[in-house]
Formats: C-alpha cells, sequence, structure tokens
C-alpha cells in the first residue's frame, strides 16, 4: 500500500518530527521563519492525506476542496481559529490541536508581560541601554504594584487557571468571567465568578485569554475599556481580534486605561507603524505565549501524534470537531 503523504507547512526539526516519516511520505516547506506561500499549500493539500499547519496558515474552505485526499489537519498550536472547522467536519477532516502541553508556559509568559506591563520592564531596560540613567530618583520609572491587586482573567480555561495560581502566589484577588463557572476552580483557586461588566469594573488587571470565536470577536470594544478602572492595565495573550485596536489605541492615549501588555495582534505580524506600538504605556511582544523550546517541542510532537491517530483509524487525542467521529472521510 502507498504510504499516505503528508505536509508539514514550517519547517521543522527533522528527529521530532521522525515518527511521521516512518508512517508516510513528509514533505516540508523549507521556512522556519517564512509561512507557507498559499499556492504551495493549495498544491500540497491536493495530494495531502494530513496537514501539520501553524496559526498563521488559513486553512479554509478552498484549502479543504483542494485537498480530495485529505483526512486530517493538525494544527500546531491551542488556537484553531484559523481553520474553517465547520467546512472540515463537512468534508470529513479531522482537526486536531495541541492542547495541554503549553498551559504552564503560556501562563508564565502572561504572568510575565502583566508584570513587564505594571512595573515597565520594558520602558526601563531601554532607558538603561540608551545610557539615559543619570542618578537614582524617588519616582523614577515607578510603575505600580501586582501583589495583593485584583486580577480579572476572562477565560478561565486550563491557561487560565495557571495564570490564576500564580495570581494567588502574588496573593492577589482573582475575579474571572466564563460562559459557564467553573465551581472546580472556584473552590481550588478562590476564583469569584463575575459578570462580564462587573469583572471589568472591580479589577485591576484584565487578562484576556478566551479563544476567538464570533461571539468574542471585539469583546473588548470602547464600551468595555470604559468600564474599566483609569488605572487598570489590560493584557492580552489570546488571539488579537478579541480586541478592538483602535478602542484600545484611544483608551490608552485618553487615559482611560492606564497600560496594556499584548502578545498577540489582530493582523500578525504586526506592521511597525501600528499605533499602539508608538504608545509608552504599551509592551508588545510577538505571539510568544508558548514560545519556550521545550514546549514547542511537545506541540510539534503532539502534532504528529494527532496525525498518526488518524492516518491509523483511530481517535486522535486532541480533536477539536468531535462530529468528525461520525462523518469520516474513508
Ligand atoms: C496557541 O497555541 O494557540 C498559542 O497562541 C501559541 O502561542
Amino acid at each position: 500500500m502507498e504510504k499516505p503523504y503528508i505536509f508539514i507547512t514550517r519547517k521543522l526539526p527533522e528527529e521530532v518530527i521522525a515518527p511521521l516519516t516512518e508512517i508516510g511520505q513528509v514533505t516540508m516547506w523549507p521556512h522556519e521563519d517564512v509561512p507557507v506561500a498559499r499556492e504551495v499549500l493549495l498544491a500540497e493539500a491536493k495530494k495531502a492525506d494530513a496537514l501539520l499547519t501553524m496559526l498563521s496558515d488559513c486553512i479554509d474552505r478552498e484549502v479543504m476542496e483542494a485537498g480530495t485526499n485529505l483526512k486530517v489537519v493538525a494544527n500546531m498550536a491551542v488556537g484553531f481559529d484559523n481553520i474553517d472547522v465547520p467546512v472540515a467536519t463537512e468534508y470529513g477532516v479531522a482537526v486536531c490541536n495541541t492542547p495541554d502541553v503549553l498551559n504552564n508556559t503560556t501562563a508564565d509568559l502572561t504572568f510575565a508581560l502583566l508584570l513587564a506591563t505594571a512595573r515597565r520592564l520594558v520602558e526601563a531596560a531601554e532607558y538603561m541601554k540608551a545610557g539615559e540613567w543619570k542618578s537614582w530618583s524617588p519616582f523614577l520609572l515607578a510603575g505600580t504594584d501586582v501583589h495583593h491587586k485584583t486580577i480579572g482573567i476572562v477565560g478561565l480555561g486550563k491557561i487560565g487557571q495557571a495564570v490564576a495560581k500564580r495570581a494567588k502566589g502574588f496573593e492577589m484577588s482573582i475575579l474571572y468571567h466564563n460562559r459557564t463557572r467553573n465551581e472546580e476552580a472556584e473552590r481550588q483557586l478562590g476564583a469569584v465568578y463575575c459578570t462580564f461588566p462587573e469583572l471589568l469594573q472591580a479589577s485591576d488587571f484584565v487578562v484576556c485569554l478566551t479563544p476567538l470565536t464570533a461571539e468574542t470577536r471585539h469583546l473588548f470594544n470602547r464600551q468595555a475599556f470604559q468600564l474599566m478602572k483609569r488605572s487598570a492595565i489590560f493584557i492580552n495573550a489570546s488571539r488579537g481580534a478579541v480586541v478592538d485596536e483602535e478602542a484600545l489605541y484611544e483608551a490608552l492615549v485618553n487615559g482611560e486605561i492606564a497600560g496594556a501588555g499584548l502578545d498577540v495582534f489582530a493582523e500578525e505580524p504586526v506592521d511597525p507603524s501600528h499605533p499602539l506600538l508608538s504608545l509608552k504605556n504599551v509592551v508588545a511582544l510577538p505571539h510568544i505565549g508558548s514560545a519556550s523550546k521545550e514546549t514547542r517541542v511537545k506541540m510539534m510532537e503532539r502534532s504528529c501524534r494527532n496525525i498518526i491517530a488518524v492516518l491509523k483509524g483511530e481517535t486522535p487525542e486532541a480533536l477539536v470537531n468531535t462530529e468528525w467521529l461520525q462523518h469520516k472521510r474513508a
């Protein structure tokens, strides 16, 4: 029997993807730092039984239509808003992701971003390197305290709970908002459930970790920022489009909120002329939430396991579209 054809949309380490080469014929886009060209993705999808994709790849109806043999799309991310999941299901294609392995790494980064924004770490480091430090001064680069403040987590999933654990270490009060209450997390973490407006009004740090869906697109709009404390710091480590960036810019410029730490943007990579990048009270990062070497390797390994399971006719460990089980492509 012919080996299945697997296309990987970025260059990944050969030793990590070795389990795929054992079961299939593998082709990789040859660049680590350049996304796959659209025409290459479409041409490869035509031949592929499996695609190992990145969050920067748009996997839409056109890809599904091209992929007449396609059985699985394994996204190397926990988020899957780059994939049209209902269309994949319609075509009998399994969609898989990489939950769990990145929870602590992403929570570390989210908390680091919160600390960096509150304590003005990036500004301070730039100030030092620019040779501007002339004397110790009482209010030189004075930020705001994190310990004993109130953190409001929007999206208390596994990453949100890992952030809450870190907040507990800083003796913070923890508020959260979710579509559904999580009473176990309330018991374990002492987190208090709030409506969205209540959370915005009461939090010193508003942390966005909710996935991007039709419901959450622009959840953080003008009205949301106006409800926050003027001293509040907004942190986003989920997806950029959950935020109306124009509204955020206005809120920061008009002093409606005090600062923002952003790991994600609506359009990535961000154009250097993006207005938010011009603000001193914004700490901006290039979507590095899960970017530790250890975790990225685990995400690659998990993506490989997802593909192997589907190609062997098994149920993958991280299946997004469970309806696929009834609509599998043969
Ligand atoms: C994910 O996995 O969705 C994260 O955004 C990657 O950093």
